[in-house]
């Protein structure tokens, strides 16, 4: 009928038609039909909606078309001189063969090292002509990589145009981008919320964010990035030592290396074992140390291998992955009934950990990677977080068996429910599911209440007044003081601790319910839109999808926690026994100057710390992204703003101060 709105399916053929159309224009007819922000704008919108419908997806797509903007992130960028490895040495005796090759060829015992972090990301190199960013390139195979000029362009902190006025002619310098382990949980957080497959580490959820056709996607992810080292360089000043080099860099307005050394030979074993034992302390992953010969002279006089050069190597830290055996494979519910496979293994001592049990992620899992009774499999554990099987290197001789497939909830013995590669238990009143639940609604991601470990956890659930949620606000010092070994003082700090949580904002107190799809994100975009607890009670599926980024599974969900007695009166208990669940201020469609927005903040602000900043944009239905692009509306600069702000500048964005920021709240309200 004319006027109807079209089809997700139709409007994606029609996009597929139209780019198709004005790429041929473009490319081979050299006659664009459209301008360079039209076209951007109709394959942004293409790539989103294959984003979401990969069934739609066609073979041909015009985004994974190579050539012009879109596909220059994949043409090819050589590297002059090549971008070389590293060599590596495992231990003081290697360390020290490096050192006396470097005493020979020099001539000279008196040798100064410096010494830097061995940034677990990937290499990098961006070109600067006069001064501007030009180009911004992976490593590739070292002679060539690919063009992600306008990937690099979107993290804030790699300068666009070098600070200072005499920038050399020609400059390009080389680095490593990563990812921040904080920014990693909250990526792969997010992920899990939609139903995506997670990231596997920070170093490949860097890679696949680096590498997207679309620089919307990279903008969203923090990157990080740091600088060590150059390519080629005319004109500006001469340079005479990798420490130099450093400082020059960071005077320029690259982000580089805070923890570096300086020293001889003897220093290198300290700043490796000071950096061995307090790499869990950095908020990204370094997998070992790199050293380089000072000298800018002598590192010329040693030269290279065709692969790495003899003036610096690599001293990795003991490998975080290892063989052992599977033994015997447990079945863990979780509190949404979804049965985990976790394997019992021979201990093995992991990067300095003793491991005994790694998790198989899921059954489809288990037999993906083949694994049977007695394998020897890799094991990988990277930072605090759970270890996990990665792969089968070798089955038990005698044939062990396979690992078996649970048919009843190994709690309760209900028949488990097969859901996509998951297999779930589905009785709502499973202990294990129950406590995994009670455990959760404590926990720093539910009401942050302290002192309830798993252990106290199981026992008051033992004795019967801990069954629900509910009962954990009517939990007498008397219940407390029952269990074996609690001391008077802990009974205090717990109740103390649990009426403190009394006053909850309707964001914690949806996400702490631990229903079903629905994280942190959802649970603020629910309560920003809602308002108040009353409203959940009587809102209907329809109502709830209105709500922007809610899908049909998370409405269900929440519909159904709310609709359900069992759960309603739960909730209902905990407001008699005094639970106070604040209402949402803000409310997405509300606030006209800052729904649909995109904000950056940068600096320190006086009145908010960021984080609650960039809370109050997303109740208020804006977004509040981390790094500036062209497609920030609004960059909210506090204090000692840095790069951000420059970059915004450059890019001709509206800057606000946090005053203005709070007046454009206030003013957008009514
Ligand atoms: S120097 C010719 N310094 O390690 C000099 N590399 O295994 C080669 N890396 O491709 C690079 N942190 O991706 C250097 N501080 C650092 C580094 C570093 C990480 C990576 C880089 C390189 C690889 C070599």
């Amino acid at each position: 009928m004319a006027g109807d709105k079209p089809t997700v399916e139709e409007r994606y053929r029609y996009l597929v038609e139209r780019l198709r159309e004005y790429n041929h224009h473009y490319y081979d007819l050299d006659s664009p039909l459209v301008d360079d922000a039209t076209y951007d704008m109709l394959m942004r919108e293409l790539i989103e909606i294959e984003q979401r419908h990969p069934g739609l997806k066609v073979a041909d797509s015009p985004s994974e078309r190579v050539g012009g903007f879109v596909s220059k992130a994949f043409s090819s960028v050589p590297h002059d001189p090549p971008m070389l490895s590293l060599s590596n040495v495992y231990d003081n005796n290697e360390l020290m063969e490096f050192h006396n090759r470097c005493v020979k060829n020099l001539g000279s015992y008196d040798i100064q090292y410096n010494m830097e972090l061995k940034y677990d990301g990937l290499a990098v190199e961006v070109v600067y002509e006069k001064g501007m960013m030009v180009q911004g390139s992976t490593r590739g195979n070292g002679h060539e990589g690919e063009d992600v000029t306008a990937n690099l362009a979107t993290i804030g902190s790699i300068p666009l145009k070098v600070t200072g006025n005499e920038a050399p002619e020609y400059l390009s310098v080389r680095g490593e981008v990563f990812m921040k382990i904080s920014e990693f949980e909250r990526l792969n957080a997010m992920r899990e919320e939609k139903g995506e497959q997670p990231f596997a580490n920070p170093r490949n959820a860097a890679a696949g964010s680096l590498r997207q056709i679309d620089p919307a996607v990279t903008e969203e992810r923090d990157l990080a990035v740091v600088f060590y080292g150059r390519g080629t360089i005319t004109g500006g000043e001469a340079l005479s030592g990798q420490n130099e080099l450093i400082s020059t860099l960071a005077g320029m307005g690259f982000p580089v290396s805070e923890h570096t050394g300086n020293g001889t030979i003897q220093d290198v074993s300290d700043f490796y074992t000071g950096w061995l034992e307090n790499r869990y302390t950095l908020d990204y992953d370094i997998d070992g140390i790199v050293i380089k010969v000072d000298s800018l002279s002598s590192q010329k006089k040693l030269g290279t291998t065709s692969k790495a050069p003899r003036w610096a190597t690599s001293w990795k830290f003991p490998a975080k992955e290892a063989i052992t055996v599977l033994n015997s494979v447990d079945y863990q519910v979780g509190r949404t009934g979804i049965v985990t496979p976790v394997a019992n293994l021979t201990p093995i001592n992991i990067g300095g950990v003793v491991v005994q049990r790694a998790t198989l992620h899921n059954f489809s899992e288990v037999s993906r990677l083949g694994v049977t009774l007695g394998s020897r499999v890799k094991v990988i554990r990277a930072g605090d977080v759970i270890p996990k099987v990665v792969d089968v290197v070798g089955h038990d001789e005698h044939g062990g068996g396979p690992v078996a497939v649970p048919e009843q909830c190994p709690s309760c013995g209900t028949k488990l429910r097969r859901e996509d590669v998951y297999l779930r238990c589905v009785n709502p009143s499973c202990e294990a599911k129950t406590l995994e639940n009670l455990k959760f609604f404590v926990s720093k991601d539910g009401m942050d209440i302290e002192f309830f470990g798993p252990e106290l956890i199981q026992r008051l659930y033992r004795k019967g007044t801990l069954k629900t949620i509910a009962d954990f606000y009517r939990l007498t010092k008397d219940d407390l003081l029952a269990v074996e070994r609690m001391g008077d003082r802990i009974g205090d700090k717990i109740s103390e601790s649990i009426s403190e949580r009394r006053r909850v904002p309707l964001s914690q107190f949806i996400k702490s319910l631990g229903i079903r799809n629905v994280g942190g994100h959802i649970a603020r975009i629910i309560a920003g839109s809602v308002r108040t607890l009353e409203r959940l009670f009587d809102i209907s599926k329809d109502d709830l999808m209105e709500i922007h980024e809610v899908g049909p599974g998370v409405a269900a969900s929440v519909h159904d926690f709310f609709h359900d007695d069992i759960t309603v009166s739960m909730v209902r208990e905990m407001l008699e026994a005094g639970v106070v669940v604040e209402r949402e201020e803000g409310g997405a469609v509300a606030h006209k100057e800052i729904a649909g927005r995109t904000f950056v903040f940068t600096g320190a602000l006086e009145n908010f710390d960021r984080k609650r900043a960039q809370a109050l944009v997303e109740q208020y239905g804006g977004r509040a992204a981390l790094s500036v692009s062209k497609n920030t509306d609004y960059v909210v600069a506090g204090e000692a703003s840095g790069s951000k702000l420059r970059k915004a500048r450059d890019l001709g964005l509206r800057v606000l101060t946090e005053k203005e920021f709070i007046e454009l709240v206030e003013h957008g309200k009514d």
